[in-house]
This record gives C-alpha cells, sequence and structure tokens, in this order.
C-alpha cells in the first residue's frame, strides 16, 4: 500500500487521520451496519449459521464492498457467529439455532480500501430474562466506553467505563480478546482493552481510529480456544455477548462509524 498520502503516527505508533479519511471509513462502516441490519430478519430457530453467513456473503457482494474476514489468516467466512458460551470468533456452521439462543454476528469490509467492523447481538425467538440483562449490559457498558472517548482522556478510561459498569452487575469482561485501531488496516495499534484504569494508557487525539468490542460473560471472565484455532467459548460454559462499533476521534468527542442506519442496533429493536 502506497502509504504517501497517510497521517503521522504517534509515539505509540497510532495513525492519525485527516477529514477525508473520516468520509472512508464512514462509508466502509455504513456498508457493514446495512448488512448487520439486513441480517436481522434471517436470525429465527431453525436457522443454521452457515446459512446466515451465505446471505452475508451474498450482501458484501451486493454492496460493492469485499470481505476483510475472508482469507484473513486463513478464515474462509464473511463473518464470525458466536452463539452462546461462544465469546467470538465462531465459525459458521450447519448447527440450526434453538428457541432462546443469543448470537453474535460479526462483519468486517473493505471499501475504496477502508475497513468498517461491527457486531451485534441477535436473539432466537425468545430468550431467557438473564440472557437478555447480557445482552442489554454488554450493549451498555460499549455505549459508556464510547462516551469517554475525546480528545485529552486516554484509552484506560474507555476500560474503566466499561470494566467498572459490567462489574457492577456482576458480570464479568473478557480479558483475552480486545478492540484495536483500524483504518487502511484491519488491526493496528492500539489494543483497546475493555479494562483499565483512569488516566492510563496512550492519550486520545483527534484522528484515531479504532473498535471497541466488549465481550461480557454471565460468569467468570476465562476464555479458551477450541481446536479448530478459531472459536473462543468461556471455560466455564457461562453465556457471553458482544457488542463492536467502529469509531473515530473528532476535536470534541467521537463518530460512529457503524452506526446502524434503521437504529436496529440493539436486539430488542427490530
Ligand atoms: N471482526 C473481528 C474483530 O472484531 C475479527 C475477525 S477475524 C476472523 O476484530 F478472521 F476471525 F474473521
Ligand atoms: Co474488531
Ligand atoms: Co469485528
Amino acid at each position: 500500500m502506497d502509504d504517501k498520502h497517510d497521517g503521522p503516527l504517534t509515539k505509540d505508533g497510532i495513525r492519525l487521520h485527516s477529514e477525508a479519511d473520516f468520509a472512508g471509513m464512514h462509508r466502509a462502516g455504513q456498508v457493514t451496519a446495512r448488512i448487520l441490519d439486513d441480517i436481522a430478519e434471517h436470525v429465527f430457530p431453525g436457522q443454521t449459521t452457515e446459512e446466515l453467513d451465505r446471505l452475508i456473503t451474498q450482501m458484501v457482494e451486493a454492496s460493492g464492498a469485499t470481505s476483510a474476514t475472508i482469507g484473513y489468516r486463513g478464515y474462509q467466512h464473511a463473518s464470525c457467529i458466536s452463539v452462546n458460551h461462544v465469546v467470538c470468533h465462531g465459525i459458521p456452521s450447519n448447527k440450526v439455532l434453538k428457541a432462546g439462543d443469543i448470537l453474535n454476528i460479526d462483519v468486517t469490509v473493505i471499501l475504496d480500501g477502508w475497513f468498517g467492523d461491527s457486531s451485534r447481538m441477535y436473539v432466537a425467538g425468545e430468550i431467557p430474562r438473564k440472557a437478555e440483562r447480557l445482552v442489554q449490559v454488554t450493549y451498555d457498558s460499549l455505549m459508556l466506553g464510547i462516551e469517554a472517548v475525546r480528545p485529552g482522556n486516554t484509552f484506560g478510561d474507555i476500560g474503566h467505563a466499561i470494566q467498572s459498569y459490567v462489574e457492577s452487575q456482576r458480570m464479568s469482561v473478557v480479558r483475552d480478546f480486545c478492540g484495536h485501531g483500524l483504518g487502511r488496516v484491519f488491526h493496528a495499534p492500539p489494543n483497546v482493552l475493555h479494562y483499565g484504569r483512569p488516566g492510563t494508557g496512550p492519550r486520545l487525539e483527534e484522528g484515531m481510529f479504532f473498535t471497541i468490542e466488549p465481550m461480557v460473560n454471565l460468569g467468570r471472565p476465562e476464555t479458551k480456544v477450541l481446536a479448530d484455532d478459531w472459536t473462543a467459548v468461556t471455560r466455564d460454559k457461562s453465556l457471553s455477548a458482544q457488542f463492536e462499533h467502529s469509531i473515530g476521534v473528532t476535536a470534541t468527542g467521537f463518530e460512529i462509524f457503524t452506526l446502524s442506519p434503521k437504529g436496529k442496533f440493539h436486539p430488542t429493536w427490530r
């Protein structure tokens, strides 16, 4: 990639982007958000996750973007679909969804070189009250993390906002996976931790692009990766949920690139 037009790097190796770059990220993020809107009606008991992935693959093609995950480190699908106690990186399969399942669908596209990375929770049929609470707390923790984004705050402030809220609800934050810088690359510095202490970590500056993508468990935070080398599950088999947005730091706060065009980010709004 010719990077003579790229903005400067901070001392922590975090790229600072221009106003034109924000527009590119907004367009890529909106393609991802539209796909996450449009897949919602296809989630129901009896559906398979590989059929959902097939539909997502078609939607990516129809959008004029390309999938960032097909071919990424040998991954072969346009989405990760993580059901119940799967924390992240669930591989679409012929396994059938059943009533009461909760699932995260994570899609990343590349449009004109810019990456749009987002995930949301979906539900199959009626779900138990404790699953509903987990999904709500996870969503709220992402939004509290985003509200801590403004120049002068630090990445530790984001992590602290998420962790303190989740733990106040007697749930736990996964430590083994984190958010990441992105832009014209999928995964760039910094690691965006979903736990931390106020005032620690790199300082946020206008023009930084990154994801926030907290994974929250009803039980303990520990995870393990299955023999397929992708699927991460909770060690104690407790339910796990995740939401992810791609955002940019503006002069006064943040811009969310992956906001739902239909206002459907939250599963109960479909
Ligand atoms: N979209 C995921 C993230 O949030 C990464 C998926 S990589 C894959 O960073 F290869 F598993 F698809
Ligand atoms: Co991500
Ligand atoms: Co993602």
